[in-house]
């Protein structure tokens, strides 16, 4: 029987954003121009798994799901096109590092208000799809449609989403989101998918995955 259920791919994904942002309100929260640095990488790394997933869902989730069910998705298009502001600014921020502390109350600020945003993003999309999902699509279009999603921008995916998401991913979500892979990946990608998350995985994971087919 197939474990592999093609949609964790999203959940999954906003899960490990999570873990990010977490991160980074950490960082912002107790920031002082020596810690800086440190936010400003953080920082690139969320945006970039953001702004793949984003691309994801505009280019390869979102229109097919028109389709099915017309007029659901624009709203969270347009929350896209208010991150891309919000990028802008933080990115502007991050570029100019003020080397006082007082410098920093503002990028704190703008920090805030953009985790705030993207958890409220995360959530209204998966409050919205959740539902939807499996009446929209029949499993054979799930797995097409997760297929297209990951093939959006494969060396993307591969050399950085892929590994990124993975790490931050606890116990359980790590077999459902290998058994997307297994079921979903494009066409003799999967070995390739598996090596490249097999360095995150203790011992026992090697093992049960290897018992459940999941890493070959
Ligand atoms: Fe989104
Ligand atoms: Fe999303």
């Amino acid at each position: 029987m197939s474990t592999c259920q093609p949609f964790s791919i999203m959940r999954l994904t906003h899960e490990s954003i999570r873990a990010g942002l977490n991160h980074l309100e950490m960082l912002s929260s107790n920031l002082t121009p020596a810690t800086a640095p440190k936010l400003k990488a953080a920082f690139g790394e969320v945006k970039r798994v953001i702004e793949l997933h984003a691309n994801q869902e505009d280019n390869a989730f979102y229109p097919p799901l028109e389709e099915k069910r017309p007029n659901i998705t624009h709203a969270f298009t347009k929350e896209h096109e208010a991150e891309h502001r919000a990028f802008d600014r933080l990115s502007r921020q991050m570029e100019n590092l003020p080397e006082e502390a007082s410098g920093l109350v503002e990028i704190q600020a703008s920090m805030k208000d953009w985790i705030a945003q993207h958890r409220a993003h995360l959530a209204h999309e998966e409050d919205i799809l959740m539902n939807i999902l499996p009446k929209a699509f029949t499993y054979v279009e799930s797995v097409a449609v997760v297929r297209s999603i990951l093939e959006y921008d494969l060396t993307e995916f591969e050399q950085f989403q892929l590994g990124w998401v993975f790490e931050r991913l606890k116990g359980p979500q790590r077999k459902v989101y290998m058994g997307m892979l297994k079921g979903c990946s494009p066409e003799g990608k999967f070995p390739d998918f598996a090596a490249k998350v097999r360095p995150y995985l203790n011992p026992e994971e090697v093992q049960a995955f290897e018992q459940d087919g999941l890493l070959a």
